[in-house]
């Protein structure tokens, strides 16, 4: 089989808003790469066994005292190296060339001219009669003076070196941002750089990554039998349908509808996943049990930790049924971690991720049950994961759905939770989704949703007075859910989105639209 991950990229991360981005793009181009921090053990770097090495942007500054450096070893190695704006900057100040600090940022749109034709740029142009690129520039600082043995590839108006190399060591410096979309040449460069500067070959595609978890999941958990919790999100059903299609009947999954789901969406995951995909199945049915639960609990933190532990509750009792039932021993315990998790759990090791809400994701691990874990979509970007999701026969419409969070509607539900609200909440949101998708909305927003608020307010409806719930509409666009605008829907839309709440669900008598960015607002109200 493939070896998918023998020609590789590590992306030594400066700390850049951009970093994953770059790391998605690179496997986008179909080939395998991880990111690490910059401070990373270097005869670790050394042993990766990378092709080439990516410097990220970051939010430092080299002409300050210990501004963070690229690793020695990392310039010893031999191998290609591209360093992307303050990337490039260290290179600069690492290798013998000068930085400044410029008198204002430059944020957005530039035009760079190509001076010098190497490998990465050569004949790339956006214009016919001359060779200039359409770029996306984010920076305080520059190089003033490219290092020696480096040519000074491209310039724009306000910076004397907007891309550099040393062709003989294969050393690539550009102080613009390749990996993102207005950059309109990004994907071209940074093709040039892993395919033909390193030599990679493109083997990361959706059926090689099948195949290979396929292999790895059977030879991890032998004929041992595995549970998982689903909870109806892409990554959890991504996973049940690799580990069917990798195990069959050695998965026996846990589905907790608790009650705060979206509307009907406990019946939706049952027949996509049981009926149609052929997975086993437990439902329970936890409604009551998370109601009684939350019964006069108002706050917000208060209300995930009750939610995440009722699930950990049910899942313990649910698998204990399942050993019972002899359905082979249960060894192993499958979670939909994703890379981002993964890099993100490394962060906050190391002090460098801040934790705003104490993000509850369901499959938490009951610690008793001294399960192991296997977590097949650990290497897999969110893109990625969805991409397997419809070559493994997932409805796209699954695949495709926006985030919902671990404790659903409990968090969308403002102070304390009752069911009746759920039920007026569950409603109000699926004629915002229904209609988002009739007007072809939906995959241009990143996150929608509906949420309750527990006042009421005055109206009138036909003759007569009426003193009712009010709903709140909530659209965001995001690239990482770090930072989101709220989403400019047309007034027209909203105007039938709110007549239709209004007109169709009886105890909602207002709609509101929610204005606020992140931050300083989160995406959700709690
Ligand atoms: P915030 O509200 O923090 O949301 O701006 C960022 C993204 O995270 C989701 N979110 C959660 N997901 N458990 C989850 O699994 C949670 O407790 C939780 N809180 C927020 C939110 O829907 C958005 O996509």
């Amino acid at each position: 089989m493939t070896n998918i991950h023998s020609d590789k990229i590590l992306i030594l991360d400066f700390g850049a808003q951009y970093t994953q981005l770059i790391a998605r793009r690179i496997r986008e181009i179909g080939v395998y790469c991880e990111i690490w921090a910059w401070d990373h053990n270097p005869a670790e770097i050394a042993a990766f066994g990378a092709k080439g090495i990516i410097l990220s942007g970051g939010p430092e500054s080299t002409t300050e005292h210990g501004a963070p450096k690229a690793p020695q070893e990392v310039f010893d190695s031999g191998l290609p190296i591209l360093g992307i704006c303050y990337g490039m900057q260290t290179m600069a100040a690492q290798l013998g060339g000068a930085t400044e600090a410029a008198d204002a940022r430059e944020f957005g749109h530039a035009r760079v001219d190509v001076v010098a034709a190497d490998k990465l740029l050569n004949g790339l142009t956006d214009h016919d009669s001359f060779q200039a690129l359409e770029v996306w520039m984010s920076h305080g600082d520059h190089v003033a003076k490219a290092p020696p043995d480096f040519t000074v590839t491209a310039v724009t108006d306000r910076i004397p070196v907007a891309a550099m190399s040393n062709e003989t060591k294969r050393w690539y410096g550009v102080q613009f941002h390749p990996e993102v979309t207005h950059t309109k040449q990004g994907t071209t460069l940074l093709k040039r750089f892993v395919a033909d500067i390193c030599g990679c070959q493109t083997l990361w595609t959706a059926a090689h990554i099948i195949d290979d978890q396929i292999a790895r999941v059977r030879e991890q958990v032998g004929k041992d039998h595995v549970l998982l919790g689903l909870s109806g999100g892409v990554d959890s059903s991504v996973v049940a349908a690799l580990l069917h299609r990798a195990i069959g009947d050695q998965l026996t999954c846990v589905f907790v509808d608790t009650g705060l789901l979206r509307w009907q969406e406990g019946d939706q995951v049952m027949a996509t996943m049981a009926e149609h995909m052929g997975v086993k199945v437990i439902r329970v049915n936890a409604a009551e049990r998370y109601f009684k639960a939350l019964e006069g609990e108002a706050d917000p933190e208060a209300k995930r930790k009750i939610i995440g532990r009722l699930f950990v509750e049910i899942f313990d009792e649910e698998s204990a049924k399942v050993t019972a039932a002899g359905s082979g021993q249960v060894k192993w315990l499958a979670q939909g971690t994703i890379y981002p998790d993964v890099i993100e759990s490394a962060g906050s090791k190391t002090g460098k991720a801040h934790v705003i809400k104490s993000h509850h994701n369901v499959g938490g691990l009951p610690e008793h049950m001294k399960l192991k874990l296997v977590e097949p979509l650990r290497e897999l970007f969110k893109d990625e994961v969805r991409r397997i999701g419809v070559e493994l026969g997932l409805p796209r419409e699954m695949v495709y759905r926006h985030p919902f969070p671990g404790p659903g509607l409990g968090v969308r539900i403002l102070g304390e939770v009752k069911p009746e609200y759920a039920e007026l909440l569950a409603r109000a949101d699926a004629i915002f989704i229904e209609e988002l998708r009739k007007a072809d909305l939906y995959d241009k927003v990143s996150q929608a949703f509906a949420v309750f608020l527990p006042v009421k307010s005055v109206g009138v409806v036909g003759d007569a007075r009426a003193y009712e719930w009010v709903v709140a509409l909530r659209a965001v666009e995001t690239i990482d859910f770090m930072t989101a605008h709220w989403a400019e829907l047309p007034y027209g839309f909203l105007g039938t989105v709110s007549n239709r709440i209004i007109n169709e669900i009886r105890g909602i008598s207002r709609v509101v639209y929610d204005i606020s960015g992140k931050p300083p607002a989160t995406i959700e109200w709690e």
